[in-house]
């Protein structure tokens, strides 16, 4: 049993989030119609968003997928936005248009270093979409093409979302009470 049990309420219900990704689903087909999407996946949190996401897009526009993991450095190293690349991608980006999917969006030093390091790779186009975006929180510019939610700061969990590896599969967007 994790401590934070009980200590949670739903913020954005399943049929809201589910329909929001359908919206985002036909947008971004809308936007990339006559082209293919290469969709990285961070790692683990927008596993689940990305795998909702990639079936709501157009079946005339060829989709494929690709993973990466990443992890923050400790506390000093944290304050350069350096973060550790903990899985590659299996596949090259050159030419390819890329759309980076990302469960939330924080400080943005992860996207901002990531986003960095994908562009270096020569994509025909990077773009990014986040399933939420905690604005107030931002330390790094980071350009978000796509978002399914704007929150205040408080801490989520669902869709992706943990605490302490766990309730990622939660189907709804949960806050924590403090
Ligand atoms: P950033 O580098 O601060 O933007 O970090 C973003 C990452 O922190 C996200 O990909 C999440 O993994 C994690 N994160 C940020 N806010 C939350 C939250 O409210 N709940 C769960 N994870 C979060
Ligand atoms: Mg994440």
């Amino acid at each position: 049993m994790s401590d934070i049990d009980n200590r949670f309420s739903v913020m954005i219900p399943r049929e809201e989030v589910e329909k929001r990704i359908k919206e985002l689903g036909a947008e971004i087909s809308r936007d990339y119609a006559g082209k293919e999407i290469h969709m990285i996946c961070v790692l683990k949190g927008g596993v689940y968003f990305m795998t909702l996401l990639s079936r709501e897009i157009s079946e005339d526009i060829p989709v494929s997928l690709d993973f990466m993991s990443v992890s923050s450095y400790g506390n000093e190293m944290k304050s350069t936005g350096i973060v550790k690349i903990v899985k590659d991608l299996d596949e090259p980006l050159q030419g390819k248009h890329v759309l980076v999917i990302e469960d939330i969006i924080d400080s943005g030093r992860t996207l901002h270093y990531l986003l960095g390091i994908l562009k270096d790779r020569q994509p025909a186009s990077l773009k990014l979409c986040t399933l939420l975006d905690k604005p107030d929180r931002r330390e790094r510019e980071v350009k978000v093409d796509y978002t399914g939610f704007v929150i205040e700061d408080k801490f989520v969990l669902g869709c992706g979302m943990d605490y302490q590896q766990q309730y990622r599969n939660l189907p709804y967007i949960a806050v924590v009470e403090s």
